[in-house]
């Protein structure tokens, strides 16, 4: 099949790469010519593609990055992999979805497979996608991804896929598409179901994040481990899924899907009494963190040096988007520690560079990838560990 990928970030790679390993002819759009000439050169920005992979389906002519909209005319599927971030207000802002459609829609000639892949709220695919293309009869399908970047066990491969169609043959070419390089397929009866499925599965994980990270400050005032007390609770093999704390949540996916099922629980006057608590637990725990390094570090930190060891949002990623570590640096300098970070992954952020961790007064671990450094982690003077990965140590 010829197929275009639009948007070349975390998901959009990862299902051009999984298409055309499996044979099709697949053009990696992106509005990013940074990004299309470094993929040409065989060059990955994104964990869990390797620059051996690009480098094959580039020389087996199956994959090819490009800005061109003449590129998406004559395709068989089109796939739109685009940002879905909150506004100001946090409010669903779907300009990227939008200028996706229109440029379908003032492209696309001959009738195509048109899937969205991007996560929305449910009525995405039909109101926002489909109703705004109207000069040529497309098929459409959802099939919001679920990757989890830098996971080993679960791939685009042997991820369970679900899809939702406007139309039985919709549902039908989208299976046929990815059975080509998915194991397992599962069709919903509509794209809002499908839709649904995806930012309710992102609420469950945020609501309970939430939760532990709650029950961790409860536990720790009492003086028991709450980590202590969530494995002892997940020996209980049925009813009970272990979640554990943590400074916070990041990434593009916890900390804004959920707001999208808040957006459309509001529109239809149903209260979601859920969602925003639960993000606000999650926001506040970068300043309960820093409270307790405080606490912990004889109740000053100011004129301390400290090194926040982790920056990226979670464990084995280099993606740094809405990480927790950026309001733990700067509630640290606000209390007047001096204060640098290191993150064996990420080389810069926020322009600042990665330093040593060696010879600080003060160590905090937020997130923990392979390879860190952990001897030289343990020998700064005070180390608060967000991980639950130095037995001994405080944290959380
Ligand atoms: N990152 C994840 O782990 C993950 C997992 C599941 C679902 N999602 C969802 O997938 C969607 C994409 O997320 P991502 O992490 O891949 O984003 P990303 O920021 O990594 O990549 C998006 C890419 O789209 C490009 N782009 C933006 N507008 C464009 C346009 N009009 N035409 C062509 N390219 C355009 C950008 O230049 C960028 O390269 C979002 O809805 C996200 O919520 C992300």
């Amino acid at each position: 099949m010829r197929v275009v990928v639009i948007g070349q970030g975390y998901v959009g790679l990862t299902i051009a790469v999984g298409a055309a390993d499996a044979g099709h002819s697949v053009t990696g759009y992106d509005v990013n010519e940074n990004l299309v000439s470094q993929l040409n050169a065989g060059i990955s920005h994104i964990e869990g593609i390797s620059n051996a992979q690009i480098d094959k389906v580039i020389s087996r002519g199956t994959f090819v990055a490009g800005s061109d909209s003449s590129l998406l005319d004559g395709s068989d599927v089109i796939v739109i992999a685009v940002p879905t971030p909150l506004d100001d207000a946090r409010n669903p802002d779907l300009s990227y979805i939008h200028a996706a459609t229109d440029l379908i829609a003032r492209n696309v000639k001959s009738p195509a497979l048109i899937i969205n892949e991007s996560t929305s709220y449910p009525g995405t695919l039909r109101t926002e996608i489909a109703s705004r293309i109207t000069a040529v009869d497309h098929f459409y399908a959802s099939s919001p991804e679920r990757v989890d970047p830098g996971n080993d066990q679960w791939s685009i491969k042997n991820t369970p896929r679900l899809i939702g169609g406007l139309t039985p043959t919709a549902v039908a070419k989208a299976r046929e598409f990815y059975a080509t390089f998915c194991d397992t397929i599962i069709e919903v009866s509509s794209p809002e179901v499908a839709e649904a499925a995806k930012i309710f599965e992102n609420t469950f994980r945020q609501v309970n994040i939430a939760l532990v990270n709650e029950f961790a400050q409860i536990a720790d005032a009492i003086g028991i481990s709450g980590r202590e007390v969530i494995d002892a609770a997940a020996t209980k093999p049925f009813g009970f899924m272990e979640f554990n704390p943590g400074p916070g949540v990041g990434g593009h996916c916890i900390p804004v899907d959920p707001s999208y099922l808040a957006h459309v629980a509001n529109q239809v006057g149903v209260p979601a009494t859920f969602i925003k608590p639960a993000n606000e637990v999650n926001v506040a725990m970068p300043a309960y963190v820093v409270g307790r390094v405080v606490a912990g570090a004889d109740a000053s930190i100011k004129g301390k040096t400290v090194v926040v060891v982790g920056v990226a949002y979670k464990s084995n990623v280099a993606d740094t988007r809405e990480t927790p570590a950026a309001a733990v640096i700067d509630l640290l300098r606000q209390r007047g520690a001096t204060v640098t970070w290191h993150d064996n992954l990420v080389g810069s952020w926020r322009g600042e560079s990665s330093g040593a961790i060696k010879g600080s007064d003060i160590a905090v671990l937020v997130t923990k990838h392979d390879g860190l450094d952990l001897a030289a982690l343990k020998s700064c003077g005070y180390v608060f560990d967000c991980t639950g990965t130095i037995a001994g140590a405080d944290g959380i």
